[in-house]
C-alpha cells in the first residue's frame, strides 16, 4: 500500500522525535534495576563489545585529547576504504551515520522524502516541515515494494531504503535496488541506501558502495555503531560521486569526529580476529535464536540477515508491551515495534546476543508465555 501526497500520512508539521530500543536509563526508572544491569536485547549491538584494537587505540591517544583532532580523517579513511575496497576519495566521515541520514534530507529533498513501512525512524527527520511519503512492505515477501515505488516516486524527491532492513531484518536483493536506481535515476530523484547493518550480512553483495562513485543519484551510508559495537564514539560515513562528497564536506563542520574516534575506527577496521569472530558468533547464533523462537507455538518468526530478528507475537495474544512489563523485572529488554508504520502492537525486535544470553531470553519468554 501507497500514501501519497494529499494522503492523511503525509506529515506537514516537523517530526515527533523519533523513539529508539536501548534507553535503559528509562528502564532504571520504571523497574528500580541498574540501568547496566539489564540485558539489552532492544539495541542491536554486537555482543563481543568493542575490538580490542580499538580500545588499546583509545588508552594509546588518550595524550592526544589536547590537540584537536585531524581534520580530515585521513587515516580512518584509508582504514575505511581497505575495509571496504573502495577509493578514499570517495568517503565522507559523519558523526555517526544519523548526522548524515540528515544531511541527506536537506541536501536531496528538494520535494518529498519517500520511505518504507516499517523502517528506520530517523528518516525525513533533521528539517522542517518534511513531506513524507511511506510505501508499505509486503510483510510476507519482504520483497522491495518496486511497482508501488515506481508509482510514488516524483522529481526532485529523495527515497531512503534500509538494507537490511530495520526493523524487518532483510536484505534487499542487488538487482531489486538496482531496478529502483534506474527508477531514481529516469525520476531525477536521489536514492540513499543505508547499510548500517551490513556488515552481518553473510551475502554483502547486495551492497551498492561499489557503484556510488559513478552515478549521482546514489549515496550509500554506513556505520561502526552496529558491528563494532562503538555507538557512543559516533563513526559513520557516506559515499557517493565526487559532486555530492565535496558539497557534504562544505556543509559538515571540522573536527565532526574526535581524536578517540579517530584511533578507535581505524584499529576496529583493521582488528581482523574480531571481524572473523564476530561473523561466526552473530550467524550461528542468529540460527539459534531463529530455530528456538520458532520452536514456541504462536510466535512467527522473520528471517533475518543482520543482528536482529523481528518477532510477530499475534497469534499468541499477548502484545510487545505486556511482554515487556513481563520481561522487564527480570532485567530483559526487547524492543517493542509497535510505534513502526505497518506494524502491529504484536511485533517485537530483539538483537541477536552471546549464546548464554540468548537462552536466558528464550528461557525467560518461555516463561512469561506460560504466565500470561
Ligand atoms: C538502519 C539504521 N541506520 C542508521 C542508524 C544510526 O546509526 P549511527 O549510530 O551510525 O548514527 C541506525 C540506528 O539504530 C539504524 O537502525
Amino acid at each position: 500500500m501507497i500514501y501519497p501526497a494529499d494522503d492523511f500520512r503525509i506529515n506537514n508539521n516537523s517530526l515527533p522525535p523519533a523513539s529508539h530500543g536501548g534507553n535503559r536509563w528509562a528502564a532504571q526508572e520504571k523497574w528500580g534495576i541498574a540501568a547496566e544491569s539489564f540485558l539489552d536485547f532492544s539495541a542491536s549491538i554486537n555482543p563481543l563489545g568493542p575490538p580490542p584494537m580499538s580500545l588499546q587505540a583509545i588508552q594509546d591517544n588518550l595524550p592526544a585529547l589536547e590537540y584537536y583532532p585531524e581534520p580530515g580523517g585521513a587515516e580512518l579513511k584509508k582504514a575505511l576504504a581497505e575495509y571496504l575496497q573502495i577509493g578514499e576519495q570517495g568517503i565522507v566521515l559523519g558523526n555517526g551515520s544519523t548526522e548524515l541520514i540528515y544531511l541527506c534530507t536537506r541536501l536531496f529533498c528538494r520535494r518529498r522524502v519517500v520511505v518504507l513501512a516499517p523502517s528506520f525512524s530517523e528518516y525525513g527527520q533533521g528539517v522542517d516541515n518534511p513531506r513524507l511519503v511511506k510505501v508499505d512492505i509486503d510483510l510476507k515477501s519482504l520483497k522491495l515494494p518496486i511497482t508501488e515505488i515506481a508509482t510514488v516516486l516524483k522529481e526532485g524527491d529523495v527515497l531512503f531504503i534500509a538494507n537490511p532492513n530495520n526493523p524487518t531484518g532483510n536484505l534487499f536483493a542487488r538487482w531489486e535496488l538496482l531496478l529502483v536506481l534506474e527508477l531514481v535515476k529516469d525520476r531525477q530523484a536521489t536514492l540513499v541506501v543505508d547499510e548500517a547493518f551490513i556488515d552481518f550480512a553473510e551475502d554483502k553483495s547486495a551492497s551498492l558502495r561499489d557503484v556510488c562513485s559513478q552515478v549521482p543519484n546514489l549515496v550509500v551510508l554506513g556505520s561502526l555503531t552496529k558491528f563494532f559495537a562503538l555507538p557512543g564514539l559516533r563513526i559513520g560515513y557516506a559515499l557517493s560521486n565526487d559532486a555530492h562528497n565535496r558539497k557534504m564536506e562544505r556543509l559538515l563542520p571540522p573536527w565532526r569526529i574526535n581524536s578517540l574516534a579517530l584511533a578507535a575506527g581505524s584499529a576496529a577496521l583493521k582488528d581482523q580476529d574480531y571481524i572473523q569472530s564476530t561473523l561466526r558468533l552473530i550467524a550461528r547464533e542468529r540460527d539459534f535464536l531463529d530455530y528456538s523462537l520458532n520452536q514456541i507455538p504462536g510466535l512467527s518468526v522473520y528471517p533475518a540477515q543482520a543482528n536482529f530478528i523481528l518477532i510477530d507475537a499475534k497469534d499468541l495474544g499477548i502484545t510487545a508491551d505486556q511482554l515487556q512489563d513481563l520481561l522487564g523485572p527480570q532485567g530483559i529488554l526487547i524492543r517493542d515495534c509497535s510505534n513502526f508504520d505497518n506494524l502491529s502492537p504484536y511485533h517485537l525486535r530483539v538483537a541477536v546476543r552471546s549464546h548464554p544470553e540468548n537462552e536466558i531470553l528464550v528461557a525467560a519468554l518461555k516463561e512469561a508465555l506460560i504466565r500470561k
